[in-house]
């Protein structure tokens, strides 16, 4: 069968089934659509064939369900092969053009994709990533409806939305807890470290009064298309949601030290004598993209500026901070020494949360430093 035909019948496949489920919604049956679609999606695409079960992909899959469980997460597809994921990722590419037409201007192609996954999941009735629709109105106008409403999204294969899901649950229980410990009185200022098109700086900073302050730190190119989607977001949601607060959105190259340095000496604008503040510092899916050993030496800044400022720090982190070579082969165990040991050689000594997850943003944990 060739290509284009192959497309054709997935594509009415998609349509009877969304159309078969949507009844079924209707008449108040719930049934796990997902594992047919999924099914569907690997024998159309042929990779059920490569599904023979060998161990470098069993080991994979009990870690990834592992993870999964600790988080309350549904695992990915399980046995999903890596070219699956990466099939999946250029076809979101292409549909981009599509989803976004007639929008605000959003140029990064990568964080727009991360978006739409966070979305997928911000809608997902059986996912504990729901957000009462923040997500969902930094979305465009007329797509957003029917990607993330009109379709079920039990339909969508559970490739990259699920991974980020693993990811986006980490990280707020991570926030949240760090919140949880400190003392009522000390007043907290969140630091989104190329959060991307991410809406979680702005969602705590309005529904959370423990946090005063929230920045966002990212390239100049995704800070202007941010601001553009954060303003039509306030606008949206003050209409009948209740108050925004915009958080403080700066760009800047985390490859240049000096510039993050310049923008970290800015943190105390707001501090009046006798205050106590804590950094959260938030870091998702980025330092995989600087140089090499330039973690390293961001987090000896994060460190000086806490010193410098008198205050305590942490940070929440779902990365690739170590150097990709060898790390295929390391155990769960040898990842966390690695990481534990990049973190000791910057100053920050409490490594308080560890986890592995699939995908390439797989360490995940929380560190701190206090006196
Ligand atoms: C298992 O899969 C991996 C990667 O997909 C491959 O490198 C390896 O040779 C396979 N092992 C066996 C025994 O088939
Ligand atoms: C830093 O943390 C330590 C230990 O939790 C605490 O005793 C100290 O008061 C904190 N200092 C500030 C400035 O928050």
């Amino acid at each position: 069968m060739d290509f284009r035909r192959l497309k054709l019948v997935i594509l009415l496949l998609t349509v009877f089934l969304t159309a078969t489920s949507s009844w079924r919604t209707a008449t108040g049956r719930v049934s796990n659509f997902n594992y047919w679609t999924t099914k569907l999606f690997l024998a159309a695409t042929g990779s059920l064939s490569h599904n023979n079960g060998n161990t470098t992909a069993s080991t994979t899959t009990t870690q990834r369900k592992h993870v999964a469980l600790l988080l309350g997460v549904r695992p990915t597809l399980t046995n999903a092969p890596k070219w699956l994921f990466r099939r999946a990722w250029k076809l979101h590419n292409a549909l981009l053009p599509l989803l976004h037409w007639n929008d605000v201007t959003v140029e990064n192609k990568n964080a727009l994709k991360v978006l739409w996954c966070k979305a997928i999941a911000s809608v997902d009735p059986q996912s504990v990533c729901q957000d009462d629709e923040w997500t969902y109105d930094m979305m465009p106008d007329y797509s957003r409806w029917w990607i993330l409403k009109l379709i079920p999204i039990s339909l969508y294969p559970r490739l990259h939305h699920a991974n980020v899901e693993y990811r986006t649950v980490f990280l707020n229980r991570c926030i949240q807890q760090e919140i949880a410990r400190l003392p009522a009185a000390t007043k907290i200022r969140l630091v989104a470290i190329g959060g991307g098109y991410d809406v979680r700086a702005t969602r705590m900073l309005s529904q959370n009064p423990r946090v005063h302050e929230a920045w966002e730190l990212d390239l100049p190119v995704v800070i202007d298309g941010k601001r553009a989607l954060l303003e039509r977001l306030k606008e949206r949601r003050e209409k009948t949601k209740g108050p925004v607060q915009l958080p403080e959105l700066l760009s800047v190259d985390l490859n240049d030290l000096d510039a993050v340095r310049d923008v970290l000496a800015e943190f105390p604008r707001n501090k009046q004598k006798g205050e106590t503040w804590h950094t959260i510092y938030v870091i998702e899916g980025v330092m995989m993209f600087l140089n090499d050993g330039q973690p390293k030496e961001l987090f000896q800044l994060f460190r000086e500026a806490a010193r410098a400022h008198g205050e305590n720090a942490s940070i929440c982190f779902a990365d690739h901070l170590t150097s990709s070579e060898n790390s295929e082969s390391l155990t769960d165990e040898e990842e966390r020494e690695t990481v534990k040991s990049l973190f000791g050689s910057a100053g920050w000594n409490h490594l308080i949360h560890w986890a592995v997850k699939p995908g390439k943003a797989k360490q995940m944990g929380c560190v701190r430093i206090h006196d």
